[in-house]
């Protein structure tokens, strides 16, 4: 089950994470989406990261940007509105959260499985997967991106296939 959810890429962040998320979304604009605090980041950020440049000369990168959740919030069980996958880093600064993928097992019971984010890393992210996130007593903050194409337009398993086949994953 895991990797039809998500998958680590093997090259870590070189710019991203090396950014704290204060001063990726300092001349932006935090807009509330879907329940979201989703706030733009300038495109030269992930423009100057070898992983994103590779992939988007394949999946062009439509807009990168930094999500924040609120202490003590539970964003429930859903799939993402237009993406097929995204690109995912949580930043050290945020506390404790964990972030899941669930299925349903006997109608009672959802089996699920943790993405426990590594620090510095990008982990290809199937947002068509039932997810959900349990944040705790501090702000959360990830990096995350649209790609141009749409779910009708890119599934993740051709992201992944094609990510595969160039090595990037472990
Ligand atoms: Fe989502």
């Amino acid at each position: 089950m895991i990797d039809q959810c998500f998958k680590k890429f093997t090259q870590l962040s070189e710019i991203v994470g090396q950014c704290s998320p204060t001063m990726l979304t300092y001349n932006g604009t935090w807009e509330n989406h879907y329940g979201l605090n989703i706030c733009p980041i300038p495109d030269s950020v992930w423009k100057n990261e070898p992983l994103l440049v590779k992939i988007n000369s394949k999946f062009p990168i439509l807009v990168g940007f930094v999500i924040k959740t609120t202490p003590n919030i539970l964003y429930i069980w859903h799939l993402d509105g237009s993406r097929a996958a995204s690109i995912n880093l949580r930043f050290e600064s945020s506390g404790h959260s964990h972030s899941l993928f669930g299925e349903s097992d006997d109608g009672f019971n959802d089996k699920f499985v943790e993405l426990e984010y590594e620090p510095n890393t990008f982990y290809l992210f199937n947002t068509q997967h039932k997810h959900c996130v349990i944040n705790f007593n501090e702000s959360r903050y990830v990096f995350s991106l649209q790609f141009v194409q749409t779910k009708d337009e890119v599934s993740y398993q051709e992201i992944y296939n094609w990510c595969n086949g160039e090595g990037l994953f472990e």
